[in-house]
């Protein structure tokens, strides 16, 4: 059902990069919380997952040294329909899927739902989480803050009763405007609590939705171009609303970043869609030639610019980055053309030495590619008015490039088991190869605005590696390395496919792996060294690695997604289709330095059937936020017989949670 509803059962179809391009070959129950065992367990009549692993088998309970440290007893896998936290942690729902946020906003009734209720209420499977304090910035400025919260699809089978979705009623229709104003972005005031985590501020004049219909202006080097024009935008530069916004970024001045992942299955008839190049772009990009296979959402039936046939270039103006100012509630939100158009999941930023930021972007499709962006334009300092101007500029000015990887081993030594070359390392070189400049494109025989709208298509003929789903791409900042989460591709070294290389080691990679980059000098470098961190599935699967680490006390992971850094520099994972290992999503943490580099524990588990997203620490590290998509959402799952209660014991709410830390030392994982 996730599938369906959030990429259109992508991994059913056909992998839509058919490019020759290039194959370079060488190139329990103790350790939980109380609370949510009597909460989760009882209530759902749920036991532990009785896997082989028993709890006491998953690492020793530490005495807390070294500072940064990490020292909680880990979760062990589960299925109860409850966050599980370890133990001493806590943690509180901070805003569910419909619970009003603006000031006018009517409560939730999941039984008569209407379209403006919705526009004011909070949307639907939240997924993306930046904080943006309200006061100053750094560890002290914890207090205040604003959320940043991106809503990534709607699944109508769970939002409403017998749902119909080729029906023409008033209600149906109804249900079209519902869904468009449960997707896009909040925005919501939160204030910290004294006990931990944190609380909503319900009318806050900073509180702000932004929706499926939501006016966007398209920016840079693309905006304006012919394929972006429509009926109802003959300018090329305006868009209404953003799309299956996945993962994102939060820019060091203070804006938010989210990327339009699966932005295709909303469409319908591109098979109708004059001129061979444009239908070529569409096919690229896995446009349905009349309806999508799955998920099919109908919402032409009511906006006809979702029909390619009446409105052929719509599809072209979705897939991009969105920046939005969350500090100016009334500011227009842009999306970024300079970052090329792909299947974005993150959009996380640095800046080089000299200033400029830096984007890593990844395109979540099998045998899809891994981007990065380089602005020619240095940061202002400051909030003053001038320097917001300026750096709001940043991001339509600069170099799009795409990654290939060389490995350093020879090739029969890649086998597709997950077998370590004989040099001890899953291994290599890379280059950043450049796409465009400014207005100057680097791909023969592609103008700038075209690698620009067809990025794909571009990355296709420089060569560059075709990866295993790339996901949350990011910088540490203590080690300046970049990690890479590839988060599966069951398609990889199947006849006809891209056969293992030694950046994609595995044949049918189900659990997927996260990639160490080293960059050489800054991070505007077109040279790096890379090195596989981890090969993710569970730890008696003799194809997994985890940086050379004991095994026997690793937590069985899959599918990493979304990453996040803690001030000590451990990497924090969150986990997307752990049903794959029959036990539910959450998050890890890992160190990445020193004698436990590799040991990565088990940190929470979210409810049955849920997408853990975020992740997102506080600055003052005392708070986790953990973005719960999807809870319930199984096959055959209905109102009727919904698979999740969480969080209230109803219907299943996708919900913000914010972990905190109720004895010892208050920081995250300490
Ligand atoms: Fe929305 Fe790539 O996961
Ligand atoms: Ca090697």
């Amino acid at each position: 059902m996730t599938c369906a509803y959030r990429c259109g059962n992508a991994c059913a179809h056909e992998v839509p990069n058919k490019s020759d391009n290039a194959y370079f070959g060488d190139i329990l129950e103790e350790v939980v919380s109380r609370r949510g065992l009597l909460k989760g367990g009882a209530a759902a009549g749920i036991v532990l997952y009785a896997g082989t692993r028993a709890s006491s088998s998953l690492g020793a309970p530490h005495a807390g040294k070294r500072n940064g440290e990490l020292t909680f007893d880990p979760v062990p896998p589960n299925s109860i329909d409850d966050v599980i936290v370890p133990a001493d942690y806590d943690y509180d729902v901070l805003v569910r899927w419909g619970d009003p946020i603006l000031a006018e906003a009517p409560k939730f009734d999941f039984n008569h739902q209407t379209a403006e209720a919705q526009a004011q209420q909070f949307g639907y499977n939240c997924d993306f989480v930046a904080f943006f304090a309200l006061r100053g910035r750094g560890p002290r400025y914890s207090e205040r803050a604003l959320l940043g919260v991106n809503h990534e699809y709607t699944n109508s089978e769970l939002m409403f009763r017998d749902f119909d979705p080729t029906g023409t009623s008033e209600e149906d229709l109804e249900r079209i405007q519902i869904e468009l104003m449960a997707h896009g972005i909040s925005f919501i005031e939160i204030r910290k609590r004294r006990r931990g985590g944190y609380r909503l501020v319900r009318d806050s004049e900073w509180n702000r939705r932004i929706t499926a219909t939501t006016p966007f202006e398209l920016t840079g080097p693309a905006a304006g171009h012919s394929w972006l024009r429509t009926k109802a935008d003959q300018s090329g530069r305006w868009v209404l609303g953003c799309l299956n916004n996945c993962a994102g970024g939060q820019t060091p001045w203070g804006t938010y970043l989210s990327g339009e992942e699966n932005f295709n299955q909303y469409f319908v008839n591109a098979g109708a869609v004059a001129g061979a190049a444009k239908r070529t772009s569409y096919e690229r990009y896995g446009f349905g030639e009349t309806l999508p296979d799955f998920g099919y959402r109908g919402w032409e039936r009511t906006e006809e610019r979702f029909d390619l046939a009446k409105e052929p270039n719509e599809g072209f103006r979705y897939g991009y980055v969105v920046e939005v100012d969350p500090y100016d509630p009334d500011s227009t939100p842009y999306k970024r053309t300079a970052l090329g158009r792909l299947k974005h999941e993150g959009a996380e930023t640095t800046l080089t030495d000299d200033g400029r930021p830096v984007a890593y972007l990844g395109d979540d499709e099998r045998f899809d590619y891994i981007y990065k962006f380089v602005s020619s334009r240095r940061m202002a300092k400051g909030d003053g008015r001038k320097a917001r101007r300026h750096n709001l500029t940043l991001l339509d000015h600069g170099t799009l490039y795409v990654a290939r990887f060389n490995g350093d081993s020879p090739p029969e030594e890649i086998d597709g088991s997950g077998e370590l070359p004989n040099d001890g390392a899953f291994d290599g070189t890379g280059s950043w190869i450049p796409l465009v400049t400014e207005d100057k494109s680097h791909v023969p025989g592609m103008s700038a605005a075209h690698v620009l709208i067809n990025t794909r298509l571009a990355g296709d003929k420089v060569g560059a590696t075709k990866m295993d789903r790339p996901e949350d791409i990011q910088r540490n900042p203590k080690n300046g390395r970049v990690y890479a989460a590839l988060t599966n591709n069951s398609e990889r070294g199947l006849p006809g496919e891209a056969p293992p290389d030694e950046a994609n080691p595995r044949t049918e990679n189900l659990h997927g792996h996260i990639i160490e980059i080293t960059e050489d000098d800054d991070p505007s470098a077109t040279r790096f060294r890379w090195k596989i961190f981890m090969l993710c599935g569970d730890p008696d699967d003799p194809s997994t690695y985890f940086a050379g680490f004991d095994k026997s006390q690793i937590s069985p992971i899959t599918s990493p997604d979304n990453v996040t850094f803690d001030a000590a520099g451990n990497l924090w994972i969150a986990s997307d289709s752990s049903r794959a290992l029959e036990q539910n999503d959450g998050f890890f943490a890992v160190p990445v330095r020193g004698k436990e580099r590799g040991y990565l524990r088990q940190f929470l588990t979210v409810p049955f059937g849920a997408e853990a997203c975020g992740p997102l620490l506080t600055p003052d590290q005392k708070t986790i936020f953990c973005a719960v998509q999807h809870p319930g959402e199984v096959e055959g799952a209905t109102p009727e017989n919904p698979a999740s209660h969480w969080p209230d014991g109803g219907q299943p709410r996708p919900s913000v949670v914010s972990v905190f830390k109720t004895e010892g030392d208050k920081r995250i994982g300490s």
